[in-house]
């Protein structure tokens, strides 16, 4: 089946003043549920790092993790656009290895990659991948993969200077060729300004209301991510509880004797079950 929501759709939704709606996802089911329930666009974030596999920042998961993630991913999402996060070091060392590492995640079935920052060398990689036929989304604002430079989890652009320079490296990234902008935690006016002086979507998390789209991370929506929930994320659900809620009942039922029941088991038709009736009788005797 040919992709529904394609950079073309996406650029249609912006023209058009329509929000374009993302989530992130790391698995098949997941991505079933979302892509069946409309979202335009779904993240294969490198946020899976802490999200699916428990470690405490990005910069730990690698290519061939976010490739499997991908597929998974790809499989279940027939109509959405699948953006696949490089991971950290995987596009810093040169603009060939960038190329060959993005190559695998389209492979794996992602329809874009994003790659975070906005310095000349960030500049170079967006406009090879995009000349060799790979559509960039670009990422500024906090960009976890500096989280060590940037001196932790804070947010960007709040003064006027920092907002000037997050405006021309937005500027520099859509000349690149990069056709959406994510931007991640910074103030809501920083946000309104940079989306109202570029010409491509800007999709903010925790960047207000005035971006042309917004982005969550699925398991803080659902309720489901234990370690921390950001100021900035409406939760929908709650997850976490409805799961642990179910988890207890299966052990109860289990250790009650009353799962399964008569309706959950298979049964050997009654001429078989009268023969291994004889056949037990004569072995227990
Ligand atoms: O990895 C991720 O989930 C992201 C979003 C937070 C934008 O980059």
């Amino acid at each position: 089946m040919a992709k529904v929501t394609t950079t073309e759709t996406i650029r249609r939704y912006y023209n058009s003043g329509k929000k374009i709606t993302m989530l992130t996802c790391y698995d098949y089911s997941s991505a079933k549920i979302l892509d069946e329930a409309g979202i335009d666009g779904i993240l294969v974030g490198d946020s899976l790092a802490m999200v699916a596999l428990g470690y405490e920042t990005t910069h730990k998961v690698g290519i061939e993790e976010m490739k499997i993630f991908t597929k998974a991913v790809a499989k279940g999402a027939q109509r959405a656009l699948i953006v696949a996060d490089m991971p950290f070091m995987s596009y810093h060392t040169s603009v060939e290895k960038a190329a060959k590492n993005a190559g695998k995640l389209i492979k794996a079935g992602a329809n874009a990659v994003k790659i975070e920052g906005g310095n000349e060398y960030i500049l170079s990689v967006v406009k090879h991948l995009t000349n060799i036929g790979i559509p960039v989304v670009a990422h500024l604002g906090f960009t976890p993969q500096f989280m060590n430079t940037l001196g932790g989890y804070k947010i960007q652009g709040k003064n006027i200077d920092k907002t000037v320079t997050m405006l021309q490296q937005a500027q520099k990234l859509e000349e690149a060729g990069a056709f959406m902008l994510v931007l991640e935690m910074v103030p809501d006016e920083t946000a309104e300004f940079i989306t109202k002086n570029i010409s491509i979507p800007t999709i903010g998390i925790g960047a207000g209301a005035k971006t042309s789209g917004q982005i969550l991370v699925l398991d803080d929506i659902l309720g489901k991510y234990p370690n921390f929930t950001p100021k900035f994320v409406r939760k929908y659900t709650d997850l976490s509880s409805i799961m642990t809620e179910a988890i207890k009942s299966f052990i109860k039922d289990v250790e009650d004797c009353s799962f399964p029941n008569d309706k959950e088991v298979f049964k050997l038709d009654s001429e078989e079950k009268e023969k291994l009736n004889d056949y037990s009788y004569s072995y227990n005797k």
